[in-house]
């Protein structure tokens, strides 16, 4: 089972890298469910992380790397229309059933879409941000991100009802809102 929280205090960046590494794993989770309820379930969790770590790329780092990197307006806008697809695919995958054979298809492409993009960012975006600010500035960053993860404190219990789950975590356009918020109040 994969851990919810990402516990490094190093720089925004790493934390970020170890993000991608867990929504990687989150992913293969979803895939190899067994039955709809614990499928269900990894997909809420994969969804509060995405929410957690994307919400904290377009609020944290990418108005960073527009501004301190060479070429940063055209790499942070291709990284935005990149996340930007992503959410319309999480969107209609949102309204199928998880164990349907069409969920599991659009799944498959989800999956591509984010792993290319996570990979675009730590190569184009990631290591040149390391490279131009500093280690304090970097460390810094990284609490407004791990606020975030205030949305997603802990796994559901076993036995939770995947009906009870959705009510009360909701759809993921309502997991980014409420992961801006507490960005937005660690950034004061
Ligand atoms: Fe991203
Ligand atoms: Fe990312």
């Amino acid at each position: 089972m994969v851990e919810t929280f990402v516990h490094s205090t190093e720089d925004v960046v790493e934390f970020l890298r170890g993000q991608h590494n867990q929504i990687r794993d989150m992913f293969d989770d979803v895939v190899h469910a067994s039955g709809a309820a614990a499928r269900e379930t990894a997909f809420v969790e994969l969804r509060q992380l995405l929410a957690v770590h994307e919400t904290a790329e377009e609020m944290v780092v990418h108005p960073r790397a527009r501004r301190d990197i060479d070429g940063g307006d055209i790499i942070v806008d291709a990284r935005l229309r990149e996340e930007h697809e992503a959410k319309e695919q999480l969107a209609a995958l949102e309204r199928l059933d998880v164990e349907s054979a069409e969920f599991m298809a659009a799944l498959v492409i989800f999956k591509a879409t984010v792993v290319d993009h996570a990979e675009r960012e730590e190569s184009e975006e990631f290591d040149r941000l390391q490279h131009e600010l500093d280690p304090a500035e970097l460390k810094l960053m990284v609490a407004a991100v791990q606020a975030a993860q205030a949305i997603a404190p802990t796994r559901p219990h076993p036995g939770v009802e995947s009906k009870t789950l959705n009510v009360v975590i909701g759809p993921f356009a309502s997991m980014l809102d409420r992961a801006r918020d507490i960005i937005s109040a660690a950034m004061r």
